[in-house]
Order: C-alpha cells, then structure tokens, then sequence
C-alpha cells in the first residue's frame, strides 16, 4: 500500500468540530438559532419559478448584490455576498492572516472563529466573559495593544446573548489601530444596533450579515460581507468566482421584498421571549439576557440528561457545557410562544 500523503500539521493539531446536524427537520429545532416559523411563502415561490436554464447556468450575482446594497444601504462596491458568514469569515482568514499572526476573540463564542483561526496555522488569543458573562474589556483592550490581525467580535454574541452599545463598539475600534475587526451581525435584526455605516470611516472595519437567521435561509447558505471598497476589491481577489448558488440569489430577493414576514418573525421572536422568560422565572431556572434570539439558562448538574430527555421528546436544544467547563449551560432559541410553552411543559416534566 501506497503512504498516504502528510496534512498540514495545522489540520492535524484540530480536533473534529462535529455539531449534531443530522436528523433535524422534523423536529422542534430550538438548538441553532434559526427561524421558528420556516422562510416567506414569497421565497418558496421564487425558489419554484427558477427556470431550468438558471439551473443549468453557473450563478449571476450582480443584479442581486446592487438589490443587496440597496437594501442594507452601502454602495454595491462595499458589499460582497457570501456562501453563508462561514464563507465570509473564511474569506477575512485568507485575505488577512499569515500562518502564525494572532487572531483574537472572546469565548464562549461561535464556534468558526476559532475553527478558521486554527486551519490557517493562526496563534489564538481568547480571553473569556467571566461567570456573570461580563466582557472582559481589561483583557480585550490589552490584547488590542498587541495588534492581533484580526478580531471576531459577534454583536450580539452567541451563546452568550451580550450586546455591545455603539460607544462600546467605538472604543474597541479605537483601541484596534492595527488590527481588522470584524463585527459579526448574525442578529442585528433581533438588537437593532449596527455598525455598518463606519465602513466607510474605518478601512480597520469588516462587517457581517446573514439570511439564515430572520430571513429563514439558513438551507441555502447566503451571508453579506460589507468593507471600504478598497478592501472589498482584495477580498473578492481571494473569493471564488461561484460562491452563491442560483437559488440563494433568488430566494434573497424574495426575502429582501417581504418585509411583512421579517416583521412577523420579530413578533413572533418577542413575544415567544416573553414567554419563555416568565416560564423560565415560574421555574426557578437562571438564564441571561440576551440581544439574540436565544436565551443561555443554567440547568444545573443534570444538564445533559434534561437536555437528552427532551431530544428524546422531539425537542432540540443546544447543550453548551463543555463552553463552561461543564457546568450545565444549555442555549435555547426563541420560537412562537406556542412552540416556548411545548418546551416549558417538557422542561417542568425533567428539571
Ligand atoms: C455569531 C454567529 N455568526 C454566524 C453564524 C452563522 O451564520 P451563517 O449561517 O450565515 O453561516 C451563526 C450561527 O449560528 C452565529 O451564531
């Protein structure tokens, strides 16, 4: 037998992330933050109308991204559109770090920035929020003045919830002469606060956005990236020709269109909130404020049996233990308050 051939000694020092993705569809997926109530019918029905030649054809991207830019207001040179964040933040890798420069970013956090940080051979420096989920701001500020190449700062942050005010935001970008901070806005539709018009002023500044979350696109992989143009032209130097499919393009445009479903997902998310805060307070069960659409509650030492329970039940959460050094931190992500009461009943039946 032939020897196989050495991987990159940065993919063999990785450990396997392996999140629980199969199975799902016909569950109550209450695990990873996506939309409770699907995507927009208009989405569905743009998806049917693609025409076998769109098929049959590599994906034309222009008229959707100029609509994109219309729509998140920045100029179509500042905004490029992405196979998911995932591919946006794998872009920023690649554009930015050298094997060995330093990324930053604060854990608990979403589990990419570490994962892209480690398969470019880059030097990680993760200070953590302490118990009460605080930002640790001394140690973030001091890590800043080492000029890391890039920081991931998630806003809100996820599992976290936490969210930083614009002032806050303004501080850490002053701080970050010399490194590309890149402002993840998974959620903004859920906290409303955005960095995206500062592009133009900070050429240190990335942002991010998706259509998997209020969109209900996680299926089709659509994320935005916004940048100073400058920027923009290197990073697209460094992205495939092809990284939309047709579907997304068109399903974006649908989404883009139907602001009634957006609304109706932020009613929803709201008033599911609610419900599953006061269910949460009825029961006793700690849990954070949170800018997402999650809330981060502490089950305690019998975590990972409630939440073993309630898979077993239909109902999926998210156990983030190991985050914590296993100490029983469970996320949850807000759906209808239907949906929150179904999981209220499970959760009194095993805690
Ligand atoms: C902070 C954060 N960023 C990005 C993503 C993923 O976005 P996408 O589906 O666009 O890759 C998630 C998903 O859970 C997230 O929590």
């Amino acid at each position: 037998m032939k020897t196989s051939l050495p991987v990159r000694r940065a993919v063999e020092r990785m450990r396997a992330y392996h999140p629980p993705l199969e199975g799902r569809t016909e569950k109550l997926r209450l695990d990873f933050n996506e939309n409770p109530i699907g995507c927009s019918p208009a989405v569905r029905r743009a998806l049917a109308q693609l025409s076998a030649a769109s098929i049959a054809s590599y994906p034309e991207q222009e008229t959707v991204r100029r609509k994109a830019a219309r729509f998140f207001g920045v100029a179509p040179e500042e905004l490029l559109l992405t196979n998911g964040t995932d591919e946006a933040l794998s872009l920023v890798v690649h554009t930015f770090v050298e094997p060995g420069d330093t990324v930053l970013f604060v854990e608990p956090t979403y589990a990419m920035y570490r994962f892209y940080a480690e398969l470019a051979g880059a030097r990680i420096v993760a200070p953590r929020y302490d118990a009460a989920m605080c930002f640790p701001w001394n140690n973030v500020i001091e890590a800043l003045r080492a000029g890391p190449r890039v920081f991931f700062l998630p806003n809100p942050n996820s599992p976290t919830g936490n969210l930083l005010s614009l002032r806050e935001l303004r501080r850490i970008l002053t701080a970050a002469r010399r490194t590309m901070v890149v402002i993840d806005e998974a959620y903004f539709e859920f906290s409303g606060v955005t960095v995206i018009p500062w592009i133009r002023r900070h050429k240190n500044l990335i942002v991010t956005r998706t259509f998997s979350k209020t969109a209900g696109l996680a299926g089709l992989r659509l994320g935005c990236l916004f940048v100073h143009r400058e920027l923009a032209a290197s990073m697209r130097k460094a992205q495939s020709p092809y990284p939309v499919n047709a579907a997304a393009l068109v399903a974006a445009e649908a989404a883009m269109r139907d602001r009634v479903f957006i609304a109706r997902t932020l009613r929803e998310v709201r008033r599911g909130r609610r419900e599953l805060e006061r269910g949460l307070d009825r029961l006793g069960i700690r849990y954070f404020p949170s800018a997402g659409n999650f809330l981060l509650v502490h089950l305690g030492a019998k975590a990972k049996q409630i939440v073993a329970a309630l898979a077993r039940q239909g109902t999926l959460v998210r156990d983030r233990s190991s985050d914590f050094g296993g100490e029983g931190y469970v996320r949850i992500t807000l759906g209808t308050p239907g949906q929150m009461r179904r999981l209220l009943r499970e959760l009194k039946e095993h805690s």
